[in-house]
């Protein structure tokens, strides 16, 4: 089979690595890809929001598969492109897509199935929405979130009525986040460990991953901006298998069975970002797809042939599939870029990789996040460069590998946290 996935992250990079050990593949591309991916897949420069050009390519190189992984082609629906031209893919539609690109129809979703969420109001109106955060009745801290995609930074957690205030103007009135902000939801701040669990699901049944813990924020100590994710471990210590088996029952299956009940079955990964709360888990938001870096941390515990798994979401067969992951923890550190989020240079050299991008002498796997290859060496050329990851049977041999592994390797500037896993 001829398999093309479109993105070109950490994320890309961990599918593609999974996908390359089925036995069925053979030619696997990425749009657009990038320089680590390029040793792996065959990467085509066009760009992943690209609908027309992706069902193009897609047409005429007789793709078999496509696995759409980014949340912006899923929100303006690729996969609704390319099943109308008779492609098969892995990803929801634009209905389903809503569940993250909407948090206004989430939190609706919520409400009306009876799933555990924060409570919230929601805004259409930046003046009706400061004098909400004005009057008796919100207590403090109160968290403020754009309904649409926000590039992971349409979150903001207000100490005071001026903070909510101020976070109002710039979402509602100096539109930051340009449409994504018409809308707002304001809801109550929780407290607790979070969890990550992505899920398959074709929108009849679910099966769960291996759960993970991000770590978010870009210093020590959780200390410092908010990230794209610094780091993972799976599975995540706090998740127990009785919290599991309650997620499931008031969370998992709810969403997927409401989802269907609102006529847009949701096939594809569902991210549950989850808290564990003192009174139980709730939800914090869904992703229309894989987590990034969570995807990195759990796709190496996987065992199952990944297309496999794919192709029975697409044909809505899943419940006679049976998973099986290692009996093993896994560590993901992120080589950052220095001053990332904020500004930082790229074009620097890496050191420490192999021709083909991996580490030498050692078993941790690196996933190029934001890589070039060019002459037979790499560059930087993002925020989030490389992620190391290591599997081993305990929590603190994973991260001792993947630490090892990541000291190897440098650039210019290079960041990371030394702390991942023990939050
Ligand atoms: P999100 O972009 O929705 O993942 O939110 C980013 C982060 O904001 C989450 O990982 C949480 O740490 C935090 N957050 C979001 N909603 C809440 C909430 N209701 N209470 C407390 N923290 C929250
Ligand atoms: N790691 C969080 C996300 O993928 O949105």
């Amino acid at each position: 089979m001829k398999v093309l996935v479109i993105g070109g992250g950490g994320r890309e990079h961990a599918i593609i690595k999974a996908l390359k050990k089925s036995d069925k593949i053979t030619q696997l591309y990425a749009a657009p890809g990038n320089g680590g991916i390029s040793r792996d897949a065959r990467c085509v420069p066009i760009k992943a929001t690209d609908i027309p050009a992706v069902t193009e390519f897609a047409a005429q190189n007789e793709i078999d598969y496509v696995v759409v992984a980014p949340d912006d082609p899923l929100a303006i629906g690729m996969v609704d492109a390319l099943e109308e031209k008779g492609i098969r893919c892995f990803g929801p539609d634009k209905a389903a897509a809503r569940i993250e690109s909407s948090k206004v129809f989430a939190k609706d979703l919520m409400k009306k199935y009876g799933i555990p969420t924060a409570a919230y109001e929601i805004f259409s109106d930046a003046d009706k929405a400061a004098d909400y955060v004005k009057s008796n009745s919100v207590s403090f801290p109160l968290v403020i979130k754009a309904d649409g995609l926000a590039f992971g930074k349409g979150v903001i957690i207000a100490a005071n009525s001026d903070e909510a205030s101020a976070a109002i103007d710039s979402i509602m009135r100096e539109k930051r986040f340009g449409l994504s902000g018409l809308k707002i939801v304001i809801e109550e701040f929780l407290t607790g460990p979070e969890v990550s669990v992505l899920a398959f699901t074709d929108g009849k049944s679910i099966a769960p991953m291996v759960s993970s813990m991000d770590h978010k924020r870009a210093f020590e100590n959780n200390e410092g901006p908010n990230t794209g994710g610094m780091g993972v471990i799976a599975p995540n210590p706090h998740y127990t298998d009785e919290i599991a088996r309650v997620c499931e029952k008031t969370i998992f299956l709810p969403t997927i069975k409401a989802m269907r009940e609102e006529g847009c079955p949701f096939k594809g990964c569902l991210y549950f970002g989850l808290m564990l709360t003192p009174s139980g888990p709730s939800v914090i938001e869904y992703n229309s797809r894989f987590g990034d870096p969570e995807t990195q941390a759990v796709l190496p515990l996987l065992e199952t042939d990944l297309l496999e798994i794919m192709e029975a979401v697409t044909d809505e067969r899943l419940s006679n599939l049976e998973i099986r992951w290692k009996n093993a923890h896994s560590a993901c550190v992120v080589l950052a870029s220095g001053g990332y989020p904020d500004v930082y240079k790229t074009g620097l050299a890496i050191s420490g990789l192999d021709g083909n991008g991996n580490a030498k002498n050692s078993d941790a796997v690196i996933y190029h996040a934001g890589t070039e290859y060019r002459d037979g060496a790499f560059y930087t050329l993002g925020g989030r460069v490389l992620g190391v990851t290591a599997a081993a049977s305990d929590l603190k041999s994973a991260l001792e590998s993947a630490y090892k592994t990541a000291e190897k390797i440098s650039f210019e500037g290079v960041h990371y946290r030394r702390d991942i896993g023990k939050y």
